[in-house]
């Protein structure tokens, strides 16, 4: 969603705060704005500037005449009010005394609008953010800016990371965190607030999560943090793992195509330390502390969103086959608003990239409120989910900044074979099934570099180049690739914007087969495992009516090219870890065909990396 950075300190503010948003800007990016506040000694005016587009459109605004030493900025991800200049934040009332920028959704924006504009206020913008501005504004007129910003957050209903700068006292920043991520940076002389870390981390690695219900005051030499009944918290600073190479492109044209590059490092990281090859088990220290809990549960409930579900899907059956533990798999924003039977004996599997998503979120804390055990498979140390979970593994894939998920996918399957063994071992898998799947899990980076070689990248690329003509696609798989053809699918939509539809290869015949025909291709995931012979099958009926069949075999299978247009081959490796390796042609197909058609795959139309609003 939208992004966040303030910067108080000696150094000018400007280059500090646009350089922060272009890190922050996969988060959101139809508009973005700074403000930086006046200094009257120095006789220098406060500067508002806003541009529609991305953070660049701004940047090209800022001059050297704007040299204050401490602002806010935003990049926006739009949900009330089309990306305009009106509508991009920073917000404040007519009298310009407060100005904010906020990340998330005031639901009760429209009753305080109306209550405001009775008293006469006006609004410039149609977001629901601006009544913020006004709320602060009018109990000043009572109470000092401390209290109005804590009044004002008492009224407010819904999600909010906010970052407040008011006219007399030029050097404060206030923030205040409901649901939506901040964090302070904590420098030298300067001081920071900022959505995630990655702004912050090229000043300073020592960082401090700030907690829902919390409000805080930071200065160029200090911080202070407050609950909403105005008790201060002391909090340790968390040190930053990530360096600021690790959020930069490092010579690829998009971090896509870099963190999809990234993938055999990031199964190494993901296993690093964890497997006991010998006794066929894995080591998950985020596990300890509810070990004896996990040994007595009945059943696991996976929940994430997009790409985070659907390696749940895999994980599901995972579980269910090596472990015995009957798993459902379940979409985040369906999960928080139906009636799931919850007890003791169900622990609540949490996947997310960011860790930040709101739906699964809120689908951790309904279990949580109804007695599971709840534990998370995230890759963002210190984020909420990681958090407010009982316990987790950590992906340990490093920042994943293309908001197409990639490495972050490769990494959650790694984590659930883990967690597979973790909890197999302790019921009823055997010591050399525990002992095969860890070797396996061992062999799989160097699998992963020969798909990468540059010459199957070129043949991806190839391959690419002769379907970019088409509009449509059915992606297909079955068992442990069931869900592998919706990622496929997803991964090619969300950044092609062509339709692709993921199908259970099983399900074909019940309606999509409908739509096949010579110009409706089809991607099949036929490698060589139980369901091979079901798949061929399947292709077969779709060659039977002129569809086009881009399939992913086993390498070596020469039966499958014979009846495929295009064969991509991937190593063989275990049923229940090869959609680690199929998918990655899946996202290579998908990069090649948006670049083809000049799409920017790092930031595409409509989308944000980190979904915090519902
Ligand atoms: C697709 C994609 C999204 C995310 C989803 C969950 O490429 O990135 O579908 O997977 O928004 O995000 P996290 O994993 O951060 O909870």
């Amino acid at each position: 969603m939208c992004g966040i950075v303030a910067y108080t300190g000696k150094r000018n503010a400007a280059p500090i705060l646009i350089d922060g948003l272009r890190a922050l800007e996969y988060r959101g990016y139809d508009s973005a704005g700074i403000f930086l506040s006046g200094n009257l000694e120095a006789k220098l005016p406060s500067k508002l500037v806003k541009a529609v587009g991305p953070v660049n459109n701004l940047a090209s605004k800022i001059t050297d005449a704007y040299s204050g030493t401490a602002g806010i900025s935003h990049t926006r991800w739009a949900t009330h009010g089309v990306p305009s200049k009106a509508n991009a934040h920073p917000h404040s009332d007519e009298s310009g005394k407060v100005w904010i920028v906020h990340n998330g959704i005031i639901e009760n924006y429209k009753e305080l609008k109306q209550a405001l504009q009775t008293k006469g206020y006006k609004f410039a913008s149609e977001t629901d953010s601006e009544v913020v501005a006004h709320l602060i504004v009018d109990k000043l007129k009572r109470l000092k800016i401390e209290q109005a910003i804590n009044q004002t957050l008492k009224e407010l209903r819904g999600t909010y990371g906010l970052a407040i700068m008011y006219d007399k006292e030029p050097e404060k920043i206030f923030a205040a965190r409901m649901g939506s991520p901040l964090v302070i940076g904590l420098g030298d002389g300067e001081n920071f607030i900022a959505s995630d870390p990655t702004p912050i981390l090229r000043h300073t690695k020592n960082v401090i999560y700030m907690n829902d219900g919390e409000m805080a005051i930071i200065t160029p030499d200090s911080h202070t943090i407050f609950n909403l009944d105005n008790v201060q918290v002391n909090r340790e600073p968390d040190q930053i793992e990530w360096s600021v190479e690790e959020v930069q492109k490092g010579g690829y044209d998009h971090f896509m195509m870099k963190e999809m590059m990234e993938a055999p490092e990031v199964v190494k990281n993901t296993l690093r330390g964890r497997l006991l090859v010998e006794d066929g088990m894995a080591k998950l220290g985020g596990l300890e502390s509810v070990k004896d809990r996990l040994r007595q549960i009945k059943r696991i409930i996976i929940v994430g969103c997009g790409t985070a579900y659907y390696s749940g899907l895999v994980g599901e059956y995972m579980l269910e086959e090596y472990a015995g533990i009957p798993v459902e798999v379940e979409v985040g924003s369906e999960f928080r608003y139906r009636k799931p039977v919850i007890d003791e004996g169900t622990a609540i599997l949490a996947i997310s990239q960011s860790g930040e998503t709101a739906d699964t979120l809120e689908a951790i804390r309904e279990g949580k409120r109804k007695g599971a055990l709840t534990i998370g498979i995230v890759n963002t140390v210190g984020s909420t989910i990681a958090r407010d979970t009982d316990a987790g593994v950590y992906n340990h894939a490093g920042p994943e900044i293309g908001v197409a998920s990639t490495k972050a996918f490769i990494s959650q399957l790694t984590a659930l074979a883990l967690f597979t063994l973790y909890m197999g071992r302790q019921r009823q898998m055997s010591l050399v099934t525990g002992k095969k799947i860890a070797e396996e899990l061992l062999d799989l980076p160097e699998k992963i570099k020969k798909i990468l070689d540059s010459g199957n990248l070129a043949n991806i690329k190839k391959i690419a180049e002769k379907y970019n003509k088409f509009e449509d696609f059915l992606y297909l798989g079955r068992k442990y690739n069931y869900a592998i053809a919706f990622e496929g699918a997803l991964k090619l939509k969300e950044i092609s914007y062509v339709h692709a539809e993921g199908c259970g290869a099983g399900e074909m015949k019940h309606g999509p087969i409908a739509m096949i025909d010579e110009n409706f291709p089809t991607v099949a995931v036929a490698l060589r495992d139980s369901v091979y012979e079901k798949m061929i099958s399947n292709i077969q009926e779709i060659k039977a009516r002129r569809g086009p069949v881009l399939a992913i075999g086993t390498e070596g299978d020469e039966e499958l090219a014979k009846l495929a247009d295009d064969v991509f081959y991937v190593p063989k490796t275990l049923e229940m870890l090869s959609p680690i390796l199929s998918v990655i042609p899946l996202q290579f197909f998908a990069y090649y065909f948006a670049v083809l058609r000049g799409l920017n795959v790092d930031k595409p139309r409509n989308l944000a990396k980190s979904v915090t609003v519902e």
